[in-house]
């Protein structure tokens, strides 16, 4: 039988994965990065198909990836970790740098960037498993890189479907749970506070909803 809390055992680092095409600049949020080779140095990302970002990637064939810091701005995982690059350009509310392959990436609350040319991929079934050579690195500064684990355990986040390490929320109180609309941060109590702001991405109490179990 598995218990699918050992799946939290497995550490990871969240990453920001950009590209783009002629008409848009496309990102995400992943946490699905690993260096799979250094002669050459290869890293491999797992990318959901419905993400655009995803098949931005695909038809580019280039994608830049940053680190993020346990001090960035909850706004960066909320924009690019909850919404998609086909509705709205995600970047443009943050300052933004070009890469030498045309990649916009960001330095604010990221500790190091790669630029990667695609030289493979293999169809895992909803997702793609990408695998980029490192054509172009730089450390930004030397602020701790976020973990997946501090992420959930001390910045309280989530993720979405789409993740692959998604889990169905679990109800472990008696207490009524409220979701935000925009990132899917649970709030559990039986009252939400009318100037309740959500942790992660900042909304109002009014972007809340409450789930009917
Ligand atoms: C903490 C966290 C980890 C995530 N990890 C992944 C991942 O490894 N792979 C993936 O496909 N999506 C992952 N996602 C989900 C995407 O970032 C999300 O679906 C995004 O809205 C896709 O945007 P796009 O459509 O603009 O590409 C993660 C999201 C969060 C918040």
């Amino acid at each position: 039988m598995l218990n699918k809390k050992s799946l939290y055992k497995i550490s990871s680092g969240l990453y920001l994965v950009s590209s783009h095409d002629e008409n848009h600049h496309a990102g995400c949020i992943a946490n699905t990065l690993l260096q799979v080779t250094s002669n050459p140095v290869q890293v491999s990302i797992t990318l959901n198909k419905e993400n655009d970002t995803t098949n931005t990637i695909l038809n580019s064939k280039v994608f830049a990836v940053t680190a993020l810091t346990e001090n960035v701005d909850m706004n960066v995982i909320a924009t690019f970790g909850f919404q998609s690059s086909k509705d709205h350009n995600k970047f443009e509310s943050f300052q933004t740098n070009l890469d030498t392959l045309g990649n916009f990436y960001l330095k604010e609350g990221m500790n190091s960037r790669l630029s990667c040319k695609v030289v493979n991929t293999m169809d895992v079934g909803t997702h793609i498993v990408i695998i980029g050579e490192v054509i172009d690195g730089e450390v930004i500064n030397d602020v701790s890189s976020m973990t997946y684990s501090y992420y959930q355990t001390v910045k309280k986040g989530t993720s979405p479907k789409n993740a692959p390490t998604y889990q169905e929320e679990v109800k472990t109180s008696s207490k009524t749970r409220w979701r935000c609309k925009i990132c899917g941060y649970i709030y559990e109590g039986d009252k939400l506070p009318e100037d309740y702001i959500c942790p992660i991405c900042g909304q109002p109490a009014s972007m809340f909803e409450k789930i009917e179990d």
